[in-house]
């Protein structure tokens, strides 16, 4: 039985990624490693963590020793790498807590993998998870191709595009196994509510004021979780050693349309007169060093493994709103504590 460790499991796309491998692959026994900081939630897996091939460990990838024992203990037979601070505005905050988990983290895993594979390689691999966001940010032409300068302008995307580099350094200077891929803006059930569509969703249920970032004119391009997951099993499996993989929606948004896109949509659901939740909408300070628009070329995956998105972006909001009107529990327990800290520093101060 093939032994899968899949770090930052617990996580908004990590626990997609674990449901998907858990309940596919019965040949496997899942590994979910992770440190439950305030973006893990173990809620997020409550229908699959009976299963026989499922195993959670709770542990921090910045304590070395800890995590060589672990690669000793379980000799695992390939990684999937999702843990890692993801916010780009507690970034702005505390750039070190990127440094440590992204870039450190990183470099442990990379070292204990090498060295238990180090005299056996064969069938191993070390999976990468990482974000278009290292490639910088792009005018209003243009897409992020595979081949596209490191331009990273946030601590955050500076920190990814770092363990990338060391991703890459270990498979030329040690031949270690590898894959990555560079996704752009995720959506979709168990997001947590500080990224833009679930904080968006969770204040226009409480009547909070929605807090766009300067003239709302930026783009991101959208994917559905449950996509990503599904792109992140395929590179898993059929992806070249050694290649990168750009992975993305074909899905690209200004900002204050897809805001405006929610509102309607929410007026729709919470049964509200057309236009109240929009009157919600508040313009605030811009973000510092916020990046203008993102925009992936998924072309090489699409050609060379064949993937595409399944749902369109209408679908997908659709489940995702349909998910938090129903799920105000989780809601509720992931808005109090450390969120209500996080939230009065961030947009009430
Ligand atoms: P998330 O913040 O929702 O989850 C991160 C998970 O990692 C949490 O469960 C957390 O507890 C865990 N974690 C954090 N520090 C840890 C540590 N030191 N040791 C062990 N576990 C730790 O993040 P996400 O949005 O699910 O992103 C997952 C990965 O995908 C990240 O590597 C991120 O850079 C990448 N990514 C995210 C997006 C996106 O739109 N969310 C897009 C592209 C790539
Ligand atoms: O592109 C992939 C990246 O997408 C991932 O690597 C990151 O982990 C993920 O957080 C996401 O980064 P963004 O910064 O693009 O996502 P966020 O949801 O924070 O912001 C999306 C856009 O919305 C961005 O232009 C900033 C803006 N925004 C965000 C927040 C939280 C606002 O206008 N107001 C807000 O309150």
């Amino acid at each position: 039985m093939k032994k899968i460790l899949i770090t930052g499991g617990a996580g908004f796309i990590g626990s997609h990624v674990v449901r998907l491998f858990v309940t596919k692959y019965s040949e496997y026994q899942i590994y979910n490693l992770d440190a439950l900081t305030y973006a893990g939630n173990l809620e997020n897996l409550v229908d699959i963590e009976n299963e026989p091939n499922y195993t959670f460990l709770k542990g921090d990838i910045t304590d070395e020793s800890f995590i060589s024992n672990l690669f000793e203990k379980y000799q695992f037979d390939g990684v999937i790498h999702l843990a890692a601070e993801s916010h780009v505005d507690r970034s702005i905050e505390d750039p070190m807590a990127f440094v440590k988990t992204n870039v450190i983290g990183t470099v442990n895993l990379l070292n204990a993998a090498r060295k238990l594979w180090a005299n056996n390689a064969e069938g191993k691999r070390f999976y990468h998870i990482s974000t278009d966001e290292v490639y910088g940010s792009l005018g209003a032409e243009g897409l992020f191709t595979e081949t596209t300068s490191y331009d990273p302008n946030s601590p955050y995307s500076a920190s990814k595009a770092s363990s990338d580099h060391f991703v890459r350094a270990y498979g030329e200077t040690y031949g270690l196994p590898y894959v990555l891929t560079n996704c752009s803006n995720n959506y979709g059930p168990n997001h947590f509510p500080e990224k833009l569509i679930p904080l968006f969703i969770n204040n226009i249920i409480t009547n909070k004021a929605l807090p766009v970032y300067g003239d709302g004119n930026y783009t991101r391009d959208w994917l559905f979780v449950v996509d990503h997951a599904r792109a992140i099993d395929l590179v898993f499996h059929e992806g070249i050693n050694h290649e990168t993989y750009n992975i993305g929606g074909f899905n690209e948004w200004k900002n204050i349309d897809l805001v405006q896109l929610l509102c309607s949509i929410m007026d729709d659901k919470l049964g509200r007169v057309a236009g109240e939740s929009a009157k919600l909408i508040t313009y605030v300070k811009d973000r510092p060093g916020h990046d203008l628009r993102y925009a992936i070329d998924a072309g090489k995956i699409n050609k060379q493994l064949g993937w595409e998105p399944s749902v369109t972006f209408e679908q997908g909001l659709e489940i995702t709103v349909n998910w938090y009107l129903n799920n105000t529990d989780w809601l509720n327990n992931v808005t109090t504590g450390e969120y209500a800290t996080y939230y009065k520093k961030q947009y009430l101060k």
